[in-house]
């Protein structure tokens, strides 16, 4: 399994090739970035940690890398600033990543491979991909809510002192302000959360206010996102390479779950080795999916300001 990752000198893609390095089960990280120095530096320095790891290779290079990359990441893009939300993003990241799509089109992606897209606003442009690349819709996937899923079942884990492996709560909808906090189904250790003893009710706003706010804290703190969506991309490839199906909170176009299409956003969904497998329309509180269906129309509405100008 050959993984390219584009903005493979970046905080974020770096990241990624250093939690799929740690992983082990990637043949081959393939760095590329218009930083062709900063992405051989990050490869370098990935290189040298190689005999302790796993026998993958490391790689830099441009879109002659795609052909035979089996997953396709793409996390090139502007940051926030930290008052900015992710869909003011768009119109500061929407020509940049046309212009990748168009790169990775011409260097004529495997049939088969499968593009996760990460750069934000992460709906909009998975939406964007899907559209523009001459992919089956299950072949293009969004990190979505996988990072917000994890750092949510992080904070859960601290506030109650448990082990954060042992938290299983969900995050769906928009990555985004509109996120969902998913409480009917959050369990500990697999029982009920709300039945532990050191779970209080009040715990839960101030829980996930902390997640939905975490992205842009981390930019205040130290610049961006690194090390947490570098596992969070590395939960969905190992996904793909390994055809495991994991039930994960991915960005994908819509058609039909929760009532919902033509939009891309994260429901349950399960990814394996073609891309994804299927969505799980589970039964939740009904304002839950309220919620789910509010990031959709707010999706569908941004989406409506920027296709006229993708074409
Ligand atoms: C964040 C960025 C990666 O949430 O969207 O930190």
């Amino acid at each position: 399994m050959k993984v390219a990752i584009i903005g493979g000198g970046g905080l974020v893609g770096s990241s990624a090739a250093f939690a799929l390095q740690c992983g082990g089960v990637v043949r081959e990280i393939a760095l590329i970035d218009v930083n062709r120095d900063l992405a051989e530096g990050q490869a370098l320095d990935l290189q040298h940690g190689t005999p302790s790891v796993a026998d993958q290779a490391i790689s830099t290079g441009g879109y002659e890398q795609i052909p035979d990359s089996d997953v396709i990441c793409i996390t090139a893009g502007l940051r926030r600033k930290p008052n900015e939300s992710r869909l003011d993003l768009i119109h500061r990241n929407t020509g940049l990543f046309l212009q990748i799509l168009k790169d990775v089109a011409a260097a004529g992606p495997a049939p088969s491979a499968i593009v996760l897209v990460v750069s934000n606003p992460v709906d909009i442009l998975t939406y964007v991909a899907a559209q523009q690349l001459n992919l089956p819709y299950h072949q293009v996937i969004g990190l979505g809510t996988q990072l917000d899923t994890i750092r949510f079942c992080s904070f859960i884990a601290r506030a109650i002192n448990v082990a954060p492996t042992q938290v299983s709560a969900r995050i769906l909808g928009e990555h985004g302000d509109s996120m969902v906090p998913i409480w009917s189904s959050a369990t500990v250790g697999g029982f009920p959360l709300d039945r532990h003893p050191n779970w209080r009710p009040n715990l839960a706003h101030e829980i996930f206010t902390r997640t939905k706010g975490s992205g842009a804290e981390v930019i205040k703190k130290k610049g961006g996102a690194g090390f947490a969506v570098g596992i969070a991309i590395r939960d969905v490839i190992h996904s793909i390479a390994l055809d495991q199906r994991r039930i994960l909170p991915v960005s994908t176009v819509q058609s039909g779950c929760y009532g919902i299409r033509d939009v891309a956003l994260s429901v349950p969904t399960v990814v394996g080795r073609s891309g994804v497998l299927g969505r799980l329309e589970i039964e939740l509180w009904p304002k839950e999916v309220q919620g789910i269906r509010n990031s959709a129309r707010r999706l569908t509405e941004t989406l409506k300001q920027v296709l006229p100008s993708v074409g």
